[in-house]
């Protein structure tokens, strides 16, 4: 096994990271928990490749591999990849709700016909960037590996620049909250608000999460029949992006979603450098730098001086200051100013570090409800990102070392309560276990960063 060089590492944080990574790996793919999430996660896979890099690097292209192979034509990446080995009632809602052809040749799998942000590229560079650690073997693995995920990146990315754009504005607008990882997070309330909560519904569909989970950790019920009606409605339109903003309800544009497909642009562009692709390496930047700039420009309120999302639809930004507000921090091309004005929102009594899912002064706030207020790991590891991109490297290191001592503290949780710590979600939770292994062992600030 790879062995860090640092200083501080727990060797006991270290086995037991390395020890959930295991536990959940399925064969071909690694499940975010092995009964509240029993299928393969797209966001989850990236982050959990990172840390996968570490102690198997081949698992970590083959779960990369698995999910890209369930690609649809269009290039989208689906959110769920279901694994056809797991009963339709294991997970809500299952194969039978999306209805989705199996895509991929070697083993078919069916899929849902949303995304979630596309943090792909990224992971399979830093998976490339750790491979001389382990030897030439591992290196060649990278390169092929590379290779065969640099065209389906792109056609990742294609899908979300042109077919997303809903506004008409440069950026991708999300679907459906679950798109945006932090499904219920408050940053949606008021688009949610003009969505019909059909409650019946839930007659209809049983909700598998609030039976192997406190329901109080979890969306409500109002939540998840709206999120229902979103995914019939998009499902009954063919999972088509034709005239979004008029068909569907929620079309949003996020901050923290269109920072990372900005960031993917950048990864893309080593990842094009090291394949010889000069001219698509410079193609990959300047697109990143025109995300950057829309970015800025249409998802900035002057009036707070912080990022919000935009509803596509009535052109409105939300009211809620979230931590997704806080990412494009990691963005190397934002305007100094607002990346000040960042900092200057994390270092408030609002978040703090590690930083909560929304603001703590807000009545929304709930310290136990999944996006509306505990801290969840990854998107404080993409902040880590973000301060070392914008040279706050002191504050970087001391998120670093809190962001550890909490799991040290409470296990590898899903999420933790923004006061006492706490886990809450899924025990033995695979990108709280994989990026533990990264703050653990990778103290390098992004290759990008100024
Ligand atoms: N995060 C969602 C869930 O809770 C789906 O992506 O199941």
């Amino acid at each position: 096994m790879y062995a860090p060089a640092v200083s501080d590492l727990s060797a006991e944080l270290w086995q037991s990271a390395a020890r959930v990574l295991d536990l959940n790996w399925s064969g071909d793919h690694t499940v975010p928990s092995r009964r509240l999430y029993p299928h393969q996660w797209s966001w989850d896979a990236a982050f959990i490749a990172v840390g996968l890099a570490y102690v198997n690097p081949t698992r970590a292209w083959r779960d990369l591999r698995s999910l890209f192979e369930a690609q649809w034509p269009d290039g989208r990446v689906p959110h769920i990849v279901f694994d056809p080995d797991t009963a339709e009632d294991d997970y809500f809602p299952g194969p039978g709700v999306w209805n989705v052809p199996a895509y991929g040749r070697r083993r078919a799998r069916s899929s849902t016909g949303l995304v979630q942000p596309p943090l792909h590229a990224l992971a399979a560079w830093e998976v490339y960037r750790h491979a001389s650690a382990h030897g030439a073997a591992c290196v060649a693995e990278a390169r092929t590996e590379l290779a065969w995920l640099y065209p389906r990146l792109v056609a990742q990315q294609e899908y979300l620049a042109e077919r997303r754009d809903a506004g008409g504005t440069g950026l991708a607008a999300i679907v459906h909250p679950w798109e945006s990882g932090l499904d219920n997070s408050p940053a949606w309330d008021t688009v949610l608000d003009a969505v019909p909560a059909d409650m019946s519904l839930l007659e209809l569909h049983r909700r598998r999460d609030v039976a192997v989970t406190d329901a109080a950790q979890r969306p409500t019920d109002e939540d998840y029949a709206r999120y229902i009606g979103l995914v019939l409605n998009y499902r009954d339109g063919g999972y088509s992006d034709t005239e979004l903003a008029q068909r569907h309800p929620f079309a949003v544009e996020c901050p923290g979603f269109n920072s990372i497909l900005a960031t993917a642009e950048l990864a893309l562009a080593q990842i094009a450098g090291v394949l010889g692709r000069t001219t698509d390496a410079r193609r990959h930047r300047d697109r990143a730098r025109e995300i950057t700039a829309v970015v800025s420009r249409r998802l900035w309120d002057p009036d707070t001086r912080t990022f919000r999302a935009r509803d596509a639809r009535t052109g409105r930004l939300s009211p809620a200051r979230c931590v997704s507000g806080l990412l494009p921090l990691m963005l190397p091309d934002l305007p100094a100013g607002q990346a000040d004005a960042i900092m200057t929102e994390i270092r408030s009594e609002r978040f703090g570090l590690p930083a909560p899912s929304a603001d703590r002064t807000a009545p929304s706030f709930d310290t136990h409800r999944y996006w509306r207020g505990p801290i969840w790991i990854n998107v404080n590891w993409l902040l880590r990102r973000g301060m070392q991109v914008h040279g706050h490297h002191g504050e970087a290191e001391e998120l670093r070392r809190a962001l550890l001592r909490l799991v040290h503290e409470h296990g590898h949780y899903e999420y933790f309560h923004p006061e006492t710590g706490q886990g809450l979600g899924a025990p033995a939770f695979s990108w709280t276990a994989a990026l533990c292994l990264d703050l653990l062992a990778d103290r390098s600030a992004p290759a990008y960063a100024r």
